[in-house]
Protein backbone atom coordinates (compact mmCIF):
# COMPACT_ATOMS: atom_id res chain seq x y z
CA UNK A 1 0.00 0.00 0.00
CA UNK A 2 2.78 2.23 1.01
CA UNK A 3 4.52 0.99 -2.12
CA UNK A 4 1.07 2.75 -4.11
CA UNK A 5 1.15 5.94 -2.31
CA UNK A 6 4.45 6.90 -3.39
CA UNK A 7 3.74 6.16 -7.07
CA UNK A 8 3.80 9.53 -8.99
CA UNK A 9 0.83 9.71 -11.57
CA UNK A 10 2.34 12.59 -13.76
CA UNK A 11 5.51 9.60 -14.95
CA UNK A 12 2.48 7.35 -16.66
CA UNK A 13 2.41 10.31 -18.98
CA UNK A 14 5.57 9.24 -20.34
CA UNK A 15 4.89 5.39 -20.96
CA UNK A 16 3.30 5.89 -24.62
CA UNK A 17 6.06 8.17 -25.98
CA UNK A 18 8.85 6.30 -24.27
CA UNK A 19 7.04 3.37 -26.62
CA UNK A 20 6.44 4.98 -29.75
CA UNK A 21 10.37 6.35 -29.63
CA UNK A 22 11.20 2.28 -29.12
CA UNK A 23 9.25 1.14 -31.33
CA UNK A 24 10.55 4.03 -34.19
CA UNK A 25 14.08 3.13 -33.23
CA UNK A 26 14.16 -0.40 -34.05
CA UNK A 27 14.71 -2.24 -37.22
CA UNK A 28 11.97 -2.83 -39.72
CA UNK A 29 12.90 -6.79 -39.67
CA UNK A 30 9.78 -8.85 -40.50
CA UNK A 31 9.20 -11.46 -37.22
CA UNK A 32 10.22 -14.60 -38.19
CA UNK A 33 7.77 -17.24 -39.30
CA UNK A 34 9.08 -19.86 -36.89
CA UNK A 35 10.97 -18.81 -33.73
CA UNK A 36 13.85 -21.13 -33.29
CA UNK A 37 12.55 -22.68 -30.28
CA UNK A 38 9.63 -23.74 -32.06
CA UNK A 39 12.04 -25.43 -34.81
CA UNK A 40 13.91 -27.15 -32.37
CA UNK A 41 10.66 -28.30 -30.59
CA UNK A 42 9.24 -30.19 -34.31
CA UNK A 43 12.46 -30.95 -34.99
CA UNK A 44 12.93 -33.17 -31.51
CA UNK A 45 8.92 -33.93 -31.43
CA UNK A 46 7.40 -34.20 -35.58
CA UNK A 47 3.98 -35.69 -35.71
CA UNK A 48 5.21 -37.84 -38.48
CA UNK A 49 9.07 -39.14 -39.91
CA UNK A 50 8.82 -39.40 -43.42
CA UNK A 51 11.47 -42.11 -44.53
CA UNK A 52 12.37 -44.54 -46.49
CA UNK A 53 14.26 -48.07 -46.47
CA UNK A 54 17.92 -47.86 -47.70
CA UNK A 55 19.32 -51.46 -46.31
CA UNK A 56 17.49 -54.74 -45.81
CA UNK A 57 19.62 -57.44 -44.39
CA UNK A 58 18.08 -60.64 -43.36
CA UNK A 59 19.51 -62.88 -40.53
CA UNK A 60 18.40 -66.13 -41.08
CA UNK A 61 14.46 -67.49 -41.77
CA UNK A 62 12.86 -65.22 -38.76
CA UNK A 63 14.76 -61.85 -38.54
CA UNK A 64 14.97 -58.87 -41.15
CA UNK A 65 17.41 -55.82 -39.92
CA UNK A 66 16.40 -52.35 -41.68
CA UNK A 67 17.92 -48.98 -42.43
CA UNK A 68 15.51 -46.06 -42.49
CA UNK A 69 16.97 -42.69 -43.79
CA UNK A 70 14.84 -39.51 -43.64
CA UNK A 71 13.53 -39.00 -46.98
CA UNK A 72 13.78 -35.49 -47.73
CA UNK A 73 11.12 -35.16 -50.98
CA UNK A 74 8.21 -36.09 -48.64
CA UNK A 75 9.21 -33.63 -45.82
CA UNK A 76 11.63 -35.22 -43.39
CA UNK A 77 15.03 -33.45 -43.79
CA UNK A 78 16.83 -35.12 -40.20
CA UNK A 79 15.78 -37.97 -38.22
CA UNK A 80 14.12 -36.92 -34.61
CA UNK A 81 16.70 -37.28 -32.26
CA UNK A 82 15.91 -39.78 -29.36
CA UNK A 83 16.90 -41.47 -25.81
CA UNK A 84 18.55 -44.78 -26.37
CA UNK A 85 16.00 -47.27 -25.31
CA UNK A 86 13.20 -45.61 -27.06
CA UNK A 87 10.44 -46.94 -29.79
CA UNK A 88 9.37 -45.69 -33.35
CA UNK A 89 5.36 -46.45 -34.09
CA UNK A 90 5.23 -47.81 -37.63
CA UNK A 91 1.76 -46.77 -39.11
CA UNK A 92 0.87 -49.38 -41.94
CA UNK A 93 -1.32 -49.70 -45.03
CA UNK A 94 -1.63 -53.12 -45.62
CA UNK A 95 -3.92 -53.56 -48.89
CA UNK A 96 -6.39 -50.47 -47.39
CA UNK A 97 -6.20 -51.96 -43.83
CA UNK A 98 -4.86 -48.96 -41.95
CA UNK A 99 -3.08 -49.88 -38.16
CA UNK A 100 0.19 -49.25 -36.60
CA UNK A 101 2.80 -50.93 -35.20
CA UNK A 102 5.89 -49.74 -31.96
CA UNK A 103 9.61 -50.96 -33.08
CA UNK A 104 12.62 -50.56 -30.84
CA UNK A 105 15.38 -48.99 -32.48
CA UNK A 106 18.13 -50.82 -32.20
CA UNK A 107 20.91 -48.23 -33.67
CA UNK A 108 22.50 -45.81 -31.16
CA UNK A 109 21.09 -41.83 -31.47
CA UNK A 110 24.66 -41.34 -32.36
CA UNK A 111 23.11 -42.90 -35.77
CA UNK A 112 20.20 -40.65 -36.00
CA UNK A 113 22.36 -37.85 -35.72
CA UNK A 114 24.22 -39.57 -39.45
CA UNK A 115 20.57 -39.98 -40.65
CA UNK A 116 19.74 -43.62 -39.58
CA UNK A 117 17.95 -45.67 -37.60
CA UNK A 118 17.41 -49.15 -37.38
CA UNK A 119 14.87 -51.77 -36.92
CA UNK A 120 15.21 -55.29 -36.30
CA UNK A 121 11.67 -57.21 -37.17
CA UNK A 122 10.86 -60.71 -36.82
CA UNK A 123 8.85 -62.57 -38.53
CA UNK A 124 6.00 -64.66 -36.20
CA UNK A 125 4.30 -67.60 -37.30
CA UNK A 126 0.58 -65.58 -36.84
CA UNK A 127 1.88 -62.06 -37.04
CA UNK A 128 0.42 -59.78 -39.54
CA UNK A 129 1.98 -56.96 -39.44
CA UNK A 130 5.37 -57.85 -39.17
CA UNK A 131 5.05 -60.27 -41.52
CA UNK A 132 3.44 -58.37 -43.96
CA UNK A 133 7.09 -55.87 -43.55
CA UNK A 134 8.82 -58.48 -43.81
CA UNK A 135 7.86 -59.93 -46.75
CA UNK A 136 7.09 -56.24 -48.67
CA UNK A 137 9.80 -53.57 -47.38
CA UNK A 138 12.76 -53.38 -49.82
CA UNK A 139 15.34 -50.58 -50.67
CA UNK A 140 13.14 -47.87 -51.36
CA UNK A 141 9.85 -48.61 -49.46
CA UNK A 142 8.54 -45.19 -48.26
CA UNK A 143 7.55 -44.92 -44.47
CA UNK A 144 5.60 -43.06 -41.77
CA UNK A 145 6.72 -43.48 -38.58
CA UNK A 146 5.79 -41.24 -35.53
CA UNK A 147 8.39 -39.28 -33.33
CA UNK A 148 10.24 -41.71 -30.91
CA UNK A 149 8.88 -42.86 -27.74
CA UNK A 150 9.29 -45.24 -24.37
CA UNK A 151 10.08 -44.66 -20.76
CA UNK A 152 13.24 -46.91 -20.72
CA UNK A 153 15.75 -44.62 -21.32
CA UNK A 154 18.91 -43.92 -19.03
CA UNK A 155 18.20 -40.84 -16.43
CA UNK A 156 21.03 -39.49 -14.36
CA UNK A 157 19.50 -38.16 -11.98
CA UNK A 158 16.92 -40.97 -11.32
CA UNK A 159 19.02 -44.04 -12.31
CA UNK A 160 22.12 -45.71 -10.36
CA UNK A 161 25.47 -45.68 -11.85
CA UNK A 162 25.08 -48.79 -13.12
CA UNK A 163 22.05 -50.36 -15.13
CA UNK A 164 21.59 -53.92 -15.03
CA UNK A 165 19.51 -54.98 -18.22
CA UNK A 166 18.01 -58.15 -18.34
CA UNK A 167 17.84 -58.84 -21.77
CA UNK A 168 15.11 -61.30 -23.07
CA UNK A 169 15.44 -59.35 -26.04
CA UNK A 170 18.62 -56.99 -26.96
CA UNK A 171 17.18 -54.31 -29.42
CA UNK A 172 16.63 -51.85 -26.80
CA UNK A 173 19.60 -52.70 -25.28
CA UNK A 174 22.08 -52.82 -28.18
CA UNK A 175 20.86 -49.23 -28.31
CA UNK A 176 22.12 -48.61 -25.18
CA UNK A 177 25.49 -50.11 -25.23
CA UNK A 178 26.09 -47.86 -28.39
CA UNK A 179 25.41 -45.05 -26.72
CA UNK A 180 27.63 -46.22 -23.78
CA UNK A 181 30.41 -46.87 -26.32
CA UNK A 182 29.92 -43.43 -28.15
CA UNK A 183 30.09 -41.51 -25.44
CA UNK A 184 26.44 -39.90 -25.96
CA UNK A 185 25.46 -41.39 -22.16
CA UNK A 186 27.88 -42.20 -18.71
CA UNK A 187 27.14 -45.04 -16.63
CA UNK A 188 27.85 -48.76 -16.71
CA UNK A 189 26.17 -51.39 -18.23
CA UNK A 190 26.04 -54.97 -17.44
CA UNK A 191 23.39 -56.72 -20.06
CA UNK A 192 22.79 -60.56 -18.87
CA UNK A 193 21.23 -61.76 -22.23
CA UNK A 194 19.28 -65.05 -21.78
CA UNK A 195 18.44 -67.01 -25.09
CA UNK A 196 17.54 -70.95 -25.21
CA UNK A 197 20.75 -71.46 -27.21
CA UNK A 198 23.62 -69.99 -28.71
CA UNK A 199 21.68 -70.13 -32.42
CA UNK A 200 19.47 -67.74 -30.55
CA UNK A 201 21.66 -64.67 -29.36
CA UNK A 202 20.75 -62.07 -31.88
CA UNK A 203 23.53 -59.46 -32.53
CA UNK A 204 26.17 -61.40 -30.09
CA UNK A 205 28.81 -60.12 -32.33
CA UNK A 206 28.03 -56.88 -32.31
CA UNK A 207 27.21 -56.84 -28.81
CA UNK A 208 30.73 -58.25 -28.07
CA UNK A 209 32.40 -55.54 -29.98
CA UNK A 210 30.59 -52.97 -28.25
CA UNK A 211 32.25 -55.06 -24.89
CA UNK A 212 35.24 -55.03 -26.26
CA UNK A 213 35.96 -51.59 -27.38
CA UNK A 214 34.22 -49.78 -23.88
CA UNK A 215 34.96 -50.87 -20.56
CA UNK A 216 32.06 -49.43 -19.60
CA UNK A 217 29.97 -52.70 -21.29
CA UNK A 218 29.93 -56.05 -20.03
CA UNK A 219 27.59 -58.70 -21.68
CA UNK A 220 26.54 -61.81 -19.58
CA UNK A 221 25.40 -64.89 -21.71
CA UNK A 222 22.91 -67.53 -20.15
CA UNK A 223 21.49 -70.30 -21.88
CA UNK A 224 18.28 -72.21 -20.73
CA UNK A 225 18.27 -74.91 -22.74
CA UNK A 226 22.36 -75.97 -23.93
CA UNK A 227 25.08 -76.86 -22.15
CA UNK A 228 27.96 -74.74 -23.30
CA UNK A 229 31.81 -73.32 -22.25
CA UNK A 230 31.96 -69.37 -21.65
CA UNK A 231 27.76 -69.26 -21.41
CA UNK A 232 25.74 -69.21 -17.56
CA UNK A 233 23.61 -71.97 -17.98
CA UNK A 234 19.36 -71.88 -16.45
CA UNK A 235 18.77 -68.67 -17.43
CA UNK A 236 18.46 -65.09 -15.37
CA UNK A 237 18.08 -65.95 -11.93
CA UNK A 238 18.14 -63.28 -8.67
CA UNK A 239 21.59 -65.46 -7.58
CA UNK A 240 22.99 -64.40 -11.54
CA UNK A 241 21.98 -60.80 -10.89
CA UNK A 242 23.62 -60.42 -7.52
CA UNK A 243 26.64 -62.32 -8.42
CA UNK A 244 27.33 -59.62 -11.43
CA UNK A 245 26.11 -56.44 -9.88
CA UNK A 246 28.36 -54.33 -8.15
CA UNK A 247 28.37 -52.81 -5.08
CA UNK A 248 25.70 -50.22 -3.93
CA UNK A 249 22.97 -48.94 -5.96
CA UNK A 250 21.93 -49.91 -9.03
CA UNK A 251 19.05 -49.30 -11.40
CA UNK A 252 17.49 -52.65 -13.23
CA UNK A 253 16.16 -52.28 -17.12
CA UNK A 254 14.05 -55.45 -18.44
CA UNK A 255 13.02 -56.29 -22.30
CA UNK A 256 11.70 -59.37 -23.77
CA UNK A 257 8.50 -60.89 -24.66
CA UNK A 258 5.68 -61.47 -21.54
CA UNK A 259 6.65 -64.74 -20.19
CA UNK A 260 10.40 -63.26 -19.82
CA UNK A 261 8.82 -60.06 -18.21
CA UNK A 262 6.74 -61.86 -16.14
CA UNK A 263 10.00 -64.02 -15.40
CA UNK A 264 11.88 -60.62 -14.78
CA UNK A 265 9.61 -58.56 -12.75
CA UNK A 266 9.40 -61.73 -10.20
CA UNK A 267 13.41 -61.72 -10.06
CA UNK A 268 13.19 -58.13 -9.10
CA UNK A 269 10.66 -58.62 -6.76
CA UNK A 270 12.74 -61.40 -4.84
CA UNK A 271 16.04 -59.75 -4.70
CA UNK A 272 13.68 -56.95 -3.47
CA UNK A 273 14.58 -53.77 -5.46
CA UNK A 274 12.26 -51.23 -5.21
CA UNK A 275 9.95 -50.02 -8.15
CA UNK A 276 12.10 -46.64 -8.40
CA UNK A 277 15.40 -48.33 -9.97
CA UNK A 278 13.43 -50.88 -12.08
CA UNK A 279 12.05 -49.83 -15.68
CA UNK A 280 10.71 -52.02 -18.65
CA UNK A 281 10.17 -51.42 -22.11
CA UNK A 282 6.62 -51.31 -23.59
CA UNK A 283 4.37 -53.87 -23.03
CA UNK A 284 3.41 -53.93 -26.71
CA UNK A 285 0.59 -55.30 -28.50
CA UNK A 286 -2.60 -57.26 -26.58
CA UNK A 287 -4.11 -59.84 -28.77
CA UNK A 288 -6.56 -61.90 -26.72
CA UNK A 289 -8.95 -60.39 -23.75
CA UNK A 290 -9.07 -64.62 -22.80
CA UNK A 291 -5.29 -65.10 -22.53
CA UNK A 292 -5.54 -62.83 -19.14
CA UNK A 293 -6.76 -64.86 -15.89
CA UNK A 294 -8.68 -61.01 -14.66
CA UNK A 295 -10.92 -60.85 -18.02
CA UNK A 296 -14.48 -60.49 -16.52
CA UNK A 297 -15.70 -63.03 -19.20
CA UNK A 298 -13.83 -65.92 -16.89
CA UNK A 299 -15.71 -64.64 -13.75
CA UNK A 300 -18.05 -62.32 -13.27
CA UNK A 301 -20.02 -61.80 -16.10
CA UNK A 302 -20.84 -62.99 -19.47
CA UNK A 303 -19.49 -60.88 -22.32
CA UNK A 304 -20.72 -61.28 -25.78
CA UNK A 305 -18.60 -62.71 -28.82
CA UNK A 306 -19.41 -59.04 -30.81
CA UNK A 307 -19.82 -55.98 -29.38
CA UNK A 308 -20.81 -52.86 -31.05
CA UNK A 309 -18.47 -49.30 -30.55
CA UNK A 310 -20.56 -46.36 -31.22
CA UNK A 311 -17.09 -43.71 -32.34
CA UNK A 312 -17.92 -39.53 -32.15
CA UNK A 313 -15.29 -38.28 -33.82
CA UNK A 314 -15.92 -34.27 -33.98
CA UNK A 315 -19.38 -34.33 -35.43
CA UNK A 316 -19.67 -37.43 -36.95
CA UNK A 317 -21.10 -40.47 -35.02
CA UNK A 318 -20.84 -43.98 -36.50
CA UNK A 319 -21.39 -47.43 -34.94
CA UNK A 320 -18.89 -50.77 -35.94
CA UNK A 321 -18.66 -53.89 -34.36
CA UNK A 322 -16.01 -56.41 -33.70
CA UNK A 323 -14.64 -59.40 -31.63
CA UNK A 324 -14.80 -58.56 -27.89
CA UNK A 325 -11.55 -60.92 -27.85
CA UNK A 326 -9.94 -57.51 -29.86
CA UNK A 327 -9.16 -54.47 -27.83
CA UNK A 328 -11.12 -50.95 -28.74
CA UNK A 329 -8.55 -49.85 -31.16
CA UNK A 330 -8.31 -53.12 -33.05
CA UNK A 331 -12.31 -53.23 -33.72
CA UNK A 332 -11.39 -49.27 -34.75
CA UNK A 333 -8.70 -50.22 -37.21
CA UNK A 334 -10.49 -52.93 -39.31
CA UNK A 335 -13.51 -51.36 -39.28
CA UNK A 336 -11.61 -48.23 -41.42
CA UNK A 337 -11.63 -45.97 -38.51
CA UNK A 338 -8.89 -43.95 -38.35
CA UNK A 339 -7.94 -44.03 -34.89
CA UNK A 340 -4.60 -42.21 -33.22
CA UNK A 341 -2.17 -44.83 -31.88
CA UNK A 342 1.66 -44.30 -30.82
CA UNK A 343 2.76 -46.49 -28.39
CA UNK A 344 -0.41 -49.33 -28.28
CA UNK A 345 0.67 -50.30 -24.86
CA UNK A 346 -1.46 -47.79 -22.69
CA UNK A 347 1.48 -45.72 -21.97
CA UNK A 348 2.03 -42.43 -23.80
CA UNK A 349 -2.31 -41.78 -23.42
CA UNK A 350 -1.89 -40.42 -27.71
CA UNK A 351 -5.24 -42.49 -28.10
CA UNK A 352 -6.70 -41.20 -24.79
CA UNK A 353 -10.66 -41.13 -25.53
CA UNK A 354 -13.86 -40.30 -23.76
CA UNK A 355 -15.97 -43.47 -22.66
CA UNK A 356 -19.45 -42.08 -22.68
CA UNK A 357 -20.73 -45.76 -22.28
CA UNK A 358 -20.55 -49.39 -21.15
CA UNK A 359 -18.01 -51.03 -19.37
CA UNK A 360 -14.86 -51.98 -20.63
CA UNK A 361 -11.40 -53.91 -19.06
CA UNK A 362 -7.97 -53.13 -19.14
CA UNK A 363 -5.38 -55.35 -17.55
CA UNK A 364 -1.83 -55.70 -16.08
CA UNK A 365 0.11 -54.35 -16.34
CA UNK A 366 -0.94 -52.16 -19.51
CA UNK A 367 -3.82 -50.28 -16.76
CA UNK A 368 -1.42 -47.09 -17.08
CA UNK A 369 -4.39 -44.47 -16.61
CA UNK A 370 -4.41 -41.57 -13.78
CA UNK A 371 -6.72 -40.65 -11.18
CA UNK A 372 -8.37 -38.39 -13.13
CA UNK A 373 -8.97 -40.79 -16.22
CA UNK A 374 -11.11 -42.98 -13.48
CA UNK A 375 -12.59 -39.74 -12.45
CA UNK A 376 -13.95 -37.92 -15.54
CA UNK A 377 -14.44 -41.73 -17.53
CA UNK A 378 -11.34 -41.55 -20.38
CA UNK A 379 -9.65 -45.48 -21.24
CA UNK A 380 -6.76 -45.78 -23.72
CA UNK A 381 -8.56 -47.75 -26.60
CA UNK A 382 -5.27 -49.25 -27.26
CA UNK A 383 -5.43 -51.60 -25.16
CA UNK A 384 -8.85 -51.73 -23.53
CA UNK A 385 -11.65 -54.49 -24.48
CA UNK A 386 -15.02 -53.75 -24.23
CA UNK A 387 -17.30 -56.07 -22.23
CA UNK A 388 -20.74 -55.21 -23.89
CA UNK A 389 -22.05 -52.13 -26.29
CA UNK A 390 -19.92 -48.88 -25.63
CA UNK A 391 -20.41 -45.54 -26.56
CA UNK A 392 -16.96 -43.23 -27.16
CA UNK A 393 -15.56 -40.23 -28.54
CA UNK A 394 -12.06 -40.33 -29.83
CA UNK A 395 -9.59 -37.73 -31.23
CA UNK A 396 -9.52 -37.06 -34.48
CA UNK A 397 -6.64 -38.49 -36.04
CA UNK A 398 -5.42 -38.83 -39.91
CA UNK A 399 -3.07 -41.19 -41.13
S1 LIG B 1 -1.41 -45.44 -28.17
FE1 LIG B 1 -0.24 -44.91 -26.40
S2 LIG B 1 -1.66 -45.08 -24.81
FE2 LIG B 1 -2.76 -45.79 -26.52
Amino acid sequence: MAILKNLDPSKFGSIVPAREAAFSAAPANPLPEIYPVNAIAKQLHPEKQYLKVVKVQPMGPMFVVYELAPDPERGTEKLAWFKAGSCICIYLDIDGYKTSRTYTLTSSPGKAANGIYRLIIMRFPDGKCSNWIVDNWKVGTEVVASEPLGKMNYNPIRDGKTVICLAGSINAFLSMAGAVAEGIDDYNLIIIYEAESTKFLLMKEELDALAAACDKIKVVYTLTAEDKEGFEKGGITADLIRRVAPEGSWSVFYSGPPPFSMKAKAVISELGIEPKWARNELNGELHNAEFFPTWPGKHQMKVPDTVNITVKIRDKVQTVSGSSRDTILQILEANGVAAPSKCRSGECSYCHSKLNKGEVYCPEPWEMRKEADFKYGYIHPCCTFALEDIEIEIPYFQY
